[in-house]
């Protein structure tokens, strides 16, 4: 269609003459009636038109004219029109007719067929070139309609940019990237004030360099839009060099990449805030790892100090029993030894006894101590002053330690009573200075200090304590045997040097009071020991004096049973008794004694307290209950006769090993004490 020759000639065979012609050369021809028909051939497409001058003259050409200017940019259709030589010029309105066909090649009748042949066929050759400028006008429109399809799928907007004119070109959604209506202009001026100020410097940067080295334009920044919203745009470009000579442009997209950023930064938040948050997990978790360790190394020294407080205890049972038995041995010993004094005038006799009395008042003393670790002691308990106490010692401890050793005091108790048993702490407190002495055999300093604190930190009841310190500059005591220095008899000293009792009595005295002690030593540094005590109550309670009187009361007739299981002990009873001038009888045992009360009727009861089955003071209060006149008088090897003395409602209570005059005065106050029972009676 597109290749086929119109031919109008209406007039004789000129059409048909044409038509073969050409045909018989391969060209496809139509011949067309008039002026109409060819037109509307020509809308249906065609290469080329020959027609005659006449033909144009017979119809009105308006259609064809109206067809020409509606033809395609690229379009430009060939006419060959056939003119017949005239002797003038042509009539004006003809002139103006063929010029308005624009592209005419005009051929003057006759015509030779090889005139005609060769301007057919440059006529279509001129159709075929417009034919691929059609084509490649096609091609470009549906390239360009397939980019902007893609830069709208990817809402980029287009840009070009002549860099000598600074004249801007842009698309439709390059406008909306900044805001604006696609009928709004968008200059380069109106870019640049919508940069965010902290940006402009850098995106400015980003250009120069582009154009100066060539290289991609790629940047970031931030705009703020006439509505006042900011948005983040990324933008890309490139110097368009392919014109040569012609001014210098770059062209490229833009995006609108404000989620993505707001995006980021949401991220970057939550990254942050995670990273805080491990942080502080982190923080927390080392924290309660160290309270962890604090509690288990707490827990640790508990645990170890509960171990030891339970050695101490069970050595305490232990020791206190043997003691318990040696006093037993130890009254019968001293009572017999008595016995031997009063009744022998010899003196050869009386030496040996007083030697023996020396040995046993020796064993008792060891006793003593035995029974102050096992609490089985009976301490004087009454409010010390300990700074007066330490102060006048001060003798005893210079001639005690010699001269080697320097005696330095600090006391800061100062009127702070302990409560505690003078003598014994006086003990304690000299045998913690020759424990210093000891230790120190090239001689150093020892330093015995005392003030107040409060107990709760070392474990202790809360409330204020004094705190005695004797601190030496010796040779230490080695880490593992630190535990092992309060056990009864341990010592490092040779023998007949050290017995090892003197720190087991401290701490009897000290735990037994209420207090505790403390050591700490390093060795070749020195030992430090500290005794608490608590402070005495305010209000002091007198306690009774139990100073014997100076003759020892004798019998007034009255009787007396002696119930005692050790046969040993019952046995120097009953002969002190009766050389007090008593009327004794005796039981072995608290219920052979309770049998017989009815037959011996006694005034009083003389019973010891630990005995098997039924104890003392059970044997007392049936007794009591059975004879409510009958004087009762306890017997105990036992610390807590206070106690005891609690227990059975008296102070008929006598500690062994006790001497003969102890016996009496304690017999004595126990008939007395029931007779006044009886008189208050009703
Ligand atoms: N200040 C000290 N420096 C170094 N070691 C000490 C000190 N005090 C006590 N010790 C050690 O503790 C042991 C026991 O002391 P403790 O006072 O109980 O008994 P002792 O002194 O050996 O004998 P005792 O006191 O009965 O005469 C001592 O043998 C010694 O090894
Ligand atoms: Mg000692």
């Amino acid at each position: 269609m597109d290749e086929r020759i119109l031919v109008l000639a209406p007039r004789g065979r000129d059409a048909p003459v044409i038509a073969e012609t050409l045909a018989g050369l391969g060209h496809h021809t139509v011949i067309c009636a008039d002026l109409p028909v060819l037109t509307r051939a020509l809308q249906e497409g065609a290469g080329a038109a020959i027609l005659t001058e006449e033909a144009l003259a017979q119809d009105a050409t308006e259609t064809l004219n109206a067809w020409l200017s509606a033809q395609p940019p690229w379009s430009d259709f060939p006419f060959i029109v056939l003119v017949t030589k005239q002797a003038g010029k042509r009539a004006r309105a003809d002139a103006d007719r063929l010029q308005a066909m624009g592209n005419i090649v005009l051929l003057e009748r006759p015509i030779n067929a090889e005139t005609l042949v060769s301007a057919a066929a440059s006529a279509l050759r001129a159709r075929r070139r417009q034919y691929r400028a059609r084509d490649q006008l096609t091609d470009q429109a549906k390239a360009e309609a397939q980019l902007r399809f893609a830069l709208d799928a990817g809402h980029l907007g287009a840009w070009d940019l002549d860099l000598d004119s600074r004249g801007l070109t842009t698309s439709q959604q390059t406008k909306a990237h900044f805001g604006r209506a696609a009928d709004e202009p968008l200059t380069l001026d109106d870019i640049e004030a919508a940069v965010h100020p902290q940006d402009a410097a850098r995106r400015l940067a980003a250009l120069e360099t582009s154009i100066a080295e060539g290289g991609d334009y790629d940047v970031e920044y931030r705009v703020t839009w006439p509505d006042g919203s900011l948005h983040w745009l990324q933008v890309r470009g490139r110097l368009n060099l392919h014109t040569p000579g012609q001014a210098r442009r770059m062209s490229g997209v833009i995006l609108d990449v404000t989620d993505a950023k707001t995006a980021e930064a949401a991220l970057r938040a939550m990254n942050e805030t995670l990273e805080r948050r491990v942080t502080e997990s982190v923080r927390e978790l080392q924290h309660s790892n160290a309270r962890l360790l604090e509690e288990i190394g707490e827990r640790e020294q508990a645990q170890a100090a509960l171990v030891q407080a339970q050695k101490m205890d069970a050595i305490g049972q232990l020791t206190g029993g043997i003691a318990h038995d040696f006093n037993n041995l130890l009254t019968a010993i001293v009572g017999n030894i008595d016995m031997i004094e009063r009744r022998s005038d010899d003196p050869r006799v009386q030496r040996m006894a007083a030697n023996a009395r020396e040995g046993v008042e020796r064993a008792t003393k060891l006793t003593a101590q035995l029974l102050a670790f096992s609490r089985s002691q009976q301490l004087d308990l009454q409010p010390v002053e300990v700074d007066a106490l330490i102060t006048g010692m001060g003798d005893l401890l210079a001639r005690t330690l010699g001269h080697t050793v320097e005696i330095r005091t600090d006391l800061r108790a100062g009127a702070a009573r302990a409560n505690a048993d003078p003598n014994q702490l006086e003990l304690a407190i000299l045998n913690l200075a020759i424990n210093a002495r000891d230790a120190m055999s090239d001689g150093g300093t020892v330093t015995i200090a005392s003030r107040t604190a409060d107990g709760w930190r070392e474990g202790l009841k809360p409330g204020y304590y004094v705190v005695i310190t004797v601190a030496d500059t010796g040779h230490g005591i080695p880490a593992d045997l630190l535990q092992k220095v309060f056990d009864p008899f341990f010592t490092t000293k040779s023998v007949g040097k050290g017995t090892g009792l003197g720190l087991s009595q401290v701490y009897g005295i000290a735990t037994q009071s209420g207090g505790t002690v403390r050591v700490e030593s390093t060795v070749n540094v020195g030992t430090t020991i500290q005794v608490w005590l608590p402070v005495s109550d305010a209000a002091e309670r007198l306690r009774p004096s139990d100073a014997p009187s100076s003759e020892t009361p004798l019998s007034q007739g009255e009787r007396v049973l002696v119930v005692d299981d050790d046969p040993g002990v019952r046995q120097f009873i009953v002969q002190c008794l009766r050389s007090l001038g008593y009327t004794v009888t005796e039981a072995a045992g608290g219920q052979a004694g309770l049998d017989r009360i009815a037959t011996d009727r006694p005034d009083l009861m003389v019973v010891d307290f630990a005995m098997p089955g039924v104890n003392g003071a059970q044997v007392a209060a049936d007794a009591r209950k059975a004879f409510p006149t009958l004087a009762v008088l306890l017997v105990t090897g036992y610390a807590d006769a206070q106690a005891i003395k609690d227990l059975v409602k008296s102070e008929a209570v006598l500690r062994k090993p006790f001497k003969v005059s102890d016996l009496a005065v304690s017999v004595r106050r126990a008939l007395e004490e029931a007779a006044r029972v009886l008189d208050y009676s009703p």
